[in-house]
């Protein structure tokens, strides 16, 4: 077998900080009177602190000190969010594969856009599952280039055929692609179709039926019942 390691997003991955950051980019925009929706949001998935802040202001320019003082203010009301995250708050399944590629001698990492990625995952309690963390600061480049995931593979002194990405953004399933890693992709088809294996969410995701899927290249939308 080749897999030797799962790299793991964060947001939407392992805990759904997605909404918080929706929350913190959409008081922002209200303060700002920018019109900003949850559809809006949808693209900004995977995506770092500032090309985020450049998308809510479609084309509008600021100077730089506004520009810094509007990522500041949205991350403060993100950590505001992020300070109720608790171990309740692992997604579905999430623990349980990570635990499942544990006991399997496998490794886990880490590759998240966020510059928070750190502290949520102390609050998760799940920084003792990780054996790297690659995050918003590791690298330069963000998604969709493949930096992040070559950072955390590095890490683990391991090539990128024998790691598989989890992603749940189309820019995180093109950093992977960009990368020549497989992918698992979680969420609806349009958003991740460019992964090799879908599901809807790591809920009753175990990791040999992952492993059979990846090794055999079945793309299929398993829907756990
Ligand atoms: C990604 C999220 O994980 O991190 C994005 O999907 C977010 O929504 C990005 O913008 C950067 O996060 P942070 O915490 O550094 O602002
Ligand atoms: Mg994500």
């Amino acid at each position: 077998m080749t897999i030797k390691a799962f790299i793991f997003d964060l947001d939407g991955v392992l805990t759904d900080t997605a909404e918080y950051h929706y929350r913190g980019w959409k008081r922002l925009a209200d303060e700002l009177e920018i019109p900003f929706s949850r559809e809006d949001n949808e693209s900004l998935r995977g995506i770092q602190r500032r090309a985020s802040l450049m998308l809510i202001l479609k084309g509008r320019t600021f100077p730089e000190e506004q520009i810094q003082e509007m990522m500041e203010r949205k991350n403060l009301y993100y950590l505001e969010f992020i300070r109720e995250i608790s171990p309740r708050d692992v997604l579905p399944g999430a623990r349980e594969l990570l635990e499942e590629i544990r006991a399997a001698g496998l490794k886990s990492a880490l590759g998240s856009a966020s510059k928070n990625a750190p502290e949520v995952i102390q609050r998760l309690g799940i920084e003792n599952l990780l054996d790297a963390v690659s995050d918003g600061q590791s690298v330069e480049q963000q998604k969709p280039a493949p930096d992040i995931f070559l950072h955390a593979a590095a890490q683990l002194k391991l090539s990128r055929a024998e790691c598989i990405v989890v992603e749940d953004a189309t820019a995180g399933v093109e950093a992977a692609k960009a990368g020549g890693f497989r992918c698992v992709g979680l969420g609806p088809r349009e958003r991740v179709d460019g992964a090799d294996v879908i599901y809807p969410s790591l809920a009753n995701v175990h990791l040999s039926d992952l492993i059979s899927k990846l090794e055999f290249n079945v793309k299929d939308m398993n829907f756990p019942k």
